[in-house]
């Protein structure tokens, strides 16, 4: 840490390691006070590169001893490096003995204590924190590793792999020996130690081998890990059946842990999972928490493959990994959606937060390729650019190559890199190549742009229709805007998949000039140049065309259609996902145009009779209504306007939903009336999407009920108190809570302080408290004090990731109304926020640091307000590495 601005690290500096690590013996003595680490490593010098010193990562540690081949060797030190100038030519055994300060660590990156038990978080360059080491992806040893400490305090002892032998020792100590046949990068290295039991099951796989799968927990969490082996069963058969990738090791653990900067983490058979994507029971999480866990889950495993069999060559590759074991947990869930309409679901709650999170991103500050050209701190490139839109790019593969030349791509992927670390260009060259003559082959080298162009492109559509003709020509226009250190973009490879209705809606066949016959209802087309025409020929009737079907790009779509367009996709498009899309469009038109002119909205007939004929619809499913009904995010909103005034977005939302309130009332009350008994407990999709609709009639019903000061108010308050009080699960509990908390009603508190007290021992519900009050929507800066006041309270710690997210997070990333006010008191709050997180865990605050990101974009005050306080944060002389690259980047 230190002032002044970053050092960058670029991609085209590139240069193998000077030496090889094939083998490591690690072994600790856990203490948390004062660990000692002993690490034995078997080298080579990398005869490819040129001579020079092995210069070895570590930080914060303290160095004991060095030996080569048993003799003390000299040795310097030189910041976080340590550096031997008289290194062997061949081949020779590196010891170094150090001790580092677990208990200490509230960084929580490398080896900490957490509730008392050690944990490790390695990736990204955490492995540093715990013994000296080239701590980069490319170098992969097998490891051997030994682990000793007190054995009440600490009975359970894991590292990856296979358990070679354990026992006792002296005063009272324990020790356990484990050894990972399989090569890999610190980064996938982990241990735990800790008083911790396991749920327990004995699995076979296709392939016939027997493996045995271990969740462990603290004591008492036991009965809230069911889901999660479940959710692990499914990724394995899945994983075997859909790619042939089938479980390597033996065994293969998880672990929760309740201090975690991330969601979870693929250590090689020791996975490490925050509590809050692990634990799961009818009573303490919702289905939002049962489907995240099912694919966080299922996330870590496929990793096995995808990031750990095949790793990446350096970090600028990260989205090899996380895009690609994206797009897997992706097609996982949908897989297990079962029906057409369940897996449309999927999608369309996917693009919504790639529209909530990434958009915004490729079009701020912190803009960057999926394939970063450089980074000052890479923990701060773990975003929703090479995760989301990564996995929007393998996505486009599988578009351009049909799914089994995907399954064929990904084969021949594995055939040539298993075991190595590679680039991305590697996964696209092997796709590509089992697939000679596809659309991707043929344009592999534009394809790639998708991974060195930051910024989201903009598709224009126009149609036109000859009725003498009976053609329909269809002109696609892209562009892509400007993005920090890329001023120009050339044009990108972008599969549109569309259809073509008449206007009774009825899909038109699809026969392109030059083609003898029509292929079919839906097809895709590529477009590559800036501007290409498409002319279908024998169309009969003009078309409404329905484009980007299934969102198959990641782009901004402007197709000029009319509100009478879209109703017709509304009401008739094959695709859900774009019958979803008209829904969302229709809303933001209006929205947008409220805006715009600064004028009060006020939602027509048309649009509210569109959307009780929705609500109504007896052959949709009700996860389908309650995305259809539920208005674009404020997030989302704001990337369509140049000025972006939060507060008038905000207020043009208030208003759209209290008339969509006021409009459907009746209907409200059918619906929450027909959904709001689901029986007995299960997070399926057909449930829980009933469950879903439910929550959002009541949330309506109430603030339809303060908003319009209804003479039977009473009614709907107190009806959503009654079903708060006696829900069956969290997901019907928490939905009554936020619809009194929302419609701010008198009942608010004393459900809020029943809410507390009957779930003041869980601290994963307790995080949803404070993240309920602190989302709710803002009324008079209600909120916003309510949060400040909450800051105070006994439960709230800045120090446990999940709880800082809770509160502070959920004001200022996901409350803009809350957060962006006049007289500049949110900023403040942030600023101060920030500073205090950055002297405990970097890696946090620099998450909190993104909030800032798009400030250019903010109307007056709030523009120079947000300028101010983070100079504010930039005029600190130590700010983290981590915050400053995010400062500095929103100041460039
Ligand atoms: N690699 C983890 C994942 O996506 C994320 C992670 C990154 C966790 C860094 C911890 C630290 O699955
Ligand atoms: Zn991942």
């Amino acid at each position: 840490m230190r002032e002044g601005t970053v050092t960058l690290i670029r991609r085209e500096d590139y240069l193998a390691p000077a030496f090889w690590i094939r083998s490591v013996d690690l072994s600790f003595d856990l203490d948390p006070a004062k660990t000692l680490v002993t690490s034995k490593m078997r080298i080579e010098r990398n005869t490819a590169v040129a001579h020079g010193p092995l210069c070895l990562h570590g930080e914060e540690l303290n160095v004991l001893r060095v030996l080569i081949d048993g003799e003390s060797v000299s040795f310097r030190q030189d910041g976080d490096l340590l550096l031997i100038d008289k290194a062997p030519d061949a081949d020779f055994l590196l010891e170094i003995r150090n001790t580092c300060a677990p208990e200490k660590n509230t960084a929580l990156s490398g080896l900490y204590t957490s509730g008392g038990s050690f944990f490790t978080q390695c990736e990204a360059e955490g492995f540093r924190r715990i013994t000296f080491f080239l701590d980069r992806p490319d170098v992969m040893a097998v490891y051997t590793v030994t682990l000793r400490a007190d054995k009440a305090k600490y009975p359970v002892l894991l590292s990856n792999g296979n358990l070679l032998e354990s026992g006792e020792l002296d005063n009272g100590r324990h020790f356990a020996k484990w050894h990972d046949p399989f090569p890999k990068p610190s980064y996938l290295f982990a241990l735990v130690a800790g008083d911790l039991v396991a749920r327990e099951q004995k699995v076979r796989t296709r392939a016939g081998r027997d493996h045995l799968l271990q969740v462990f927990v603290r004591r008492g969490d036991l009965e809230k890990t069911e889901h999660a082996m479940n959710s692990l069963i499914a990724s394995m058969v899945w994983d075997e059946a859909r790619f042939n990738l089938p479980l390597d090791l033996e065994r293969f653990m998880v672990v929760g842990v309740s201090d975690f900067n991330m969601g979870a983490m693929e250590n090689k058979g020791l996975n490490i999972f925050n509590t809050s994507a692990l634990l799961a029971s009818p009573a303490t999480a919702t289905d939002a928490d049962f489907s995240r866990i099912e694919s966080i889950v299922a996330h870590e495993y496929f990793h096995n493959w995808t990031g750990n069999r095949v790793t990446c060559r350096d970090w600028f590759q990260l989205s090899l990994k996380e895009g690609l074991t994206v797009f897997r947990d992706q097609e996982f869930s949908m897989d297990m959606a079962a029906t057409p309409s369940a897996r449309a679901v999927c999608r369309i709650q996917d693009v919504r937060q790639l529209r909530a999170t990434q958009f915004p991103e490729d079009s701020g500050a912190m803009a960057h390729p999926v394939r970063p050209d450089s980074y000052a701190e890479i923990n701060n490139f773990y975003t929703a650019t090479v995760y989301e839109k990564g996995s929007e790019v393998v996505r486009m593969y599988q578009t351009l190559v049909g799914r089994a030349g995907f399954e064929a791509g990904m084969k021949l992927y594995f055939e040539r890199h298993d075991g190595q670390a590679v680039t991305c260009d590697d996964f696209a060259q092997a796709i590509a190549d089992a697939n000679p003559g596809s659309a991707l082959a043929t344009r592999l080298e534009a394809f790639k742009r998708w991974y060195s162009q930051a910024g989201t492109p903009r598709v224009r559509a126009r149609g036109v229709y000859d009725e003498l003709a009976r053609t329909y020509t269809l002109t696609l226009a892209q562009s892509n805007p400007a993005s920090p250190g890329q001023e120009h973009k050339l044009p990108q490879v972008i599969p549109v998949a569309l259809g073509l209705l008449g206007a009774e809606g009825q899909a038109l066949p699809l026969q392109l000039q030059g083609e003898t016959e029509a292929a079919g209802l839906e097809r895709v087309l590529v477009l590559d140049q800036a501007e290409q025409r498409f002319v279908f020929i024998n169309v009969a009737v003009a078309p409404v065309p329905s484009l980007l079907r299934g969102f198959s790009a990641p782009v901004l779509l402007d197709d000029g259609l009319s509100d009478a367009e879209l109703l017709v996709l509304l009401q008739h498009d094959a695709d859900a996902f774009n019958r979803w899309e008209a829904s969302q469009r229709l809303a933001l038109n209006r929205i947008l145009a409220a805006v715009r002119s600064g004028q009060a909205l006020q939602l027509d007939t048309a649009y509210l009779e569109a959307m009780r004929a929705v609500l109504k619809h007896a052959g949709l499913d009700a996860a389908f209504k309650e995305l259809a009904l539920t208005l674009p995010g404020e997030a989302y909103i704001a990337e369509q306007l140049e000025v972006v005034d939060p507060q008038a977005i905000h207020a043009a939302v208030e208003a759209a939903q209290i008339q969509l309130a006021a409009a459907l009332r009746e209907d409200w009350i059918a619906t929450f009336e027909a959904n709001s008994h689901t029986g007995a407990y299960s997070p399926d999709p057909v449930s829980s999407g009933r469950r879903a609709l439910a929550n959002l009639a009541l949330g309506m019903l109430v603030l339809d009920a303060k908003a319009q000061s209804r003479a039977d108010a009473g009614v709907w308050l107190g009806r959503a108190y009654q079903r708060f009080k006696d829900a069956g699960n969290m997901t019907d509990r928490l939905g009554a809570l936020a619809a009194l908390v929302n419609g701010h009603a008198e009942l608010a508190e004393p459900a809020l302080a029943k809410f507390h007290a009957q779930f003041k021992g869980d601290p994963l519900v307790i995080d949803k408290w404070f993240a309920l009050q602190a989302r709710a929507a803002e009324q008079g800066g209600r909120v916003f004090a309510k949060v400040r006041q909450l800051l105070q309270h006994p439960d709230f710690s800045l120090k446990n990731p999940n709880r800082a997210r809770s509160l502070i997070f959920s004001l200022c990333m996901f409350n803009p109304a809350a957060f962006h006010r006049a007289d500049a008191a949110g900023y403040v709050f942030w600023a101060d926020q920030l500073l205090a997180l950055d002297a405990i865990n970097p890696q946090v605050a620099g998450r909190l640091a993104r909030v800032m990101d798009r400030w250019t974009t903010l109307a007056e005050p709030y523009r120079s307000a947000a300028l101010e306080a983070i100079r504010r944060v930039a005029t600190k002389p130590d700010l983290s590495n981590d915050v400053r690259e995010i400062i500095e980047r929103a100041l460039a």
